[in-house]
């Protein structure tokens, strides 16, 4: 189980959830009542786009790059995904390259795409 916490949607929307891991965050966020504008549900609109923060994380002033690397979870996002968020400039063809070669989740993501791997603090994307 994991913590999602979600910030910053509106009134009443603010609230931590207990999901499952693997789940799909858009379906945690649409059966939890926050509103995520959606449109074509298959990773390629780029509506559903939100900020994503890893919880799972613990950074200190003194944490390098690779304690960093040490504590993340592999995260695999789909090619579709990436060239979508590429496309809307959410991500730069860097992060999307890093992303792939390293398996990190980048710091936007679809919601449609999303499955959740671990705690996760999560905010509208505009
Ligand atoms: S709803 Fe279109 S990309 Fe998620």
């Amino acid at each position: 189980m994991v913590n999602v916490i979600f910030c910053g949607f509106g009134e009443g929307m603010d609230k931590r959830i207990i999901a499952r891991t693997g789940d799909l965050l858009l379906r945690v966020a649409e059966s939890n009542g926050v509103k995520i504008p959606t449109e074509c549900k298959d990773g390629t609109c780029g509506s559903c786009a939100v900020r994503i923060e890893d919880l799972s994380v613990t950074e200190t002033l003194e944490s390098t790059t690779e304690d960093y690397d040490a504590n993340a979870q592999s995260v695999y996002m789909d090619d579709k995904e990436l060239n979508t968020l590429v496309e809307m400039a959410a991500i730069t063809k860097k992060e999307a390259e890093i992303a792939q070669q390293y398996n990190r989740q980048t710091p936007v993501r679809l919601a449609c795409q999303c499955t959740i791997k671990n705690d996760i603090l999560v905010k509208p994307f505009e």
